[in-house]
């Protein structure tokens, strides 16, 4: 059995602009699945491109890659929640792990990426939309400290399909402002 020293080591760091097939490949297998709350349609190549270089372009919606001996195998995002009514305070977390390497940690591992960068941001609250019947992500959340909010009745369209969302949200510790 492989030691804690031997076990391949999870690095987590900023998307680039080559990361986005894999992006692409990660986020529409969840598509494929109907695990992605309001997304029925497949990414293209340019729009995954695009939204990498927004977050590179803009430091406040950062997105990150996990990375297993340099092969990328999942990501996580914030982005501003309602701007304009919450001032940018809100930030909406999305993660997504790569199918065949769900359930060994990575998905918690860049929840709490997510949670500490926006602390940093200085957003005060993070908040989440998962399908109510998307039971890994809920577990997450849960493990990781975050709270049911509640649950929006018949919310996403999936096609001829409408889906109950639970909206969670996890309070963030003020970081102190280095002058
Ligand atoms: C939700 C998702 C990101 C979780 O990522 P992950 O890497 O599999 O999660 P982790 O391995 O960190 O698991 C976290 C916890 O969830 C639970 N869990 C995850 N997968 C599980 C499974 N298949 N069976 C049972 N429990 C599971 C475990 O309790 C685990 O806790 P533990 O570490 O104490 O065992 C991943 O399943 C995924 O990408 N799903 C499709 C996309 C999606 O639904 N994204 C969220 C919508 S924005």
């Amino acid at each position: 059995m492989a030691t804690a020293e031997q076990r391949p080591h999870l690095n987590i760091r900023p998307a680039r602009g080559d990361d986005a097939p894999a992006l692409r490949d990660i986020f529409n297998d969840a598509v494929e699945e109907g695990f992605a709350t309001f997304d029925s349609s497949l990414r293209s190549i340019e729009e995954q491109k695009r939204l990498i270089a927004m977050a590179e372009e803009d430091s406040r919606r950062p997105l990150f890659v996990a990375e297993l001996r340099n092969y990328v195998c999942g990501l996580v995002s914030v982005e501003s929640h309602e701007e304009r009514v919450h001032g940018g305070e809100i930030g909406e977390v999305k993660v997504f792990v790569r199918r065949s390497f769900r359930s060994y940690g990575i998905g918690r591992q860049l929840l709490l990426v997510a949670q500490t960068e926006a602390a940093k941001l200085g957003y005060r609250k993070l908040i989440g939309r998962v399908l109510s019947d998307n039971e890994e992500s809920l577990r997450l959340c849960k493990i990781t400290g975050w709270r049911v909010v509640g649950i929006h009745e018949q919310h996403a369209r999936h096609g001829n399909r409408l889906r109950d969302v639970t909206v969670v949200e996890y309070l963030l510790p003020a970081v102190p402002k280095v002058e």
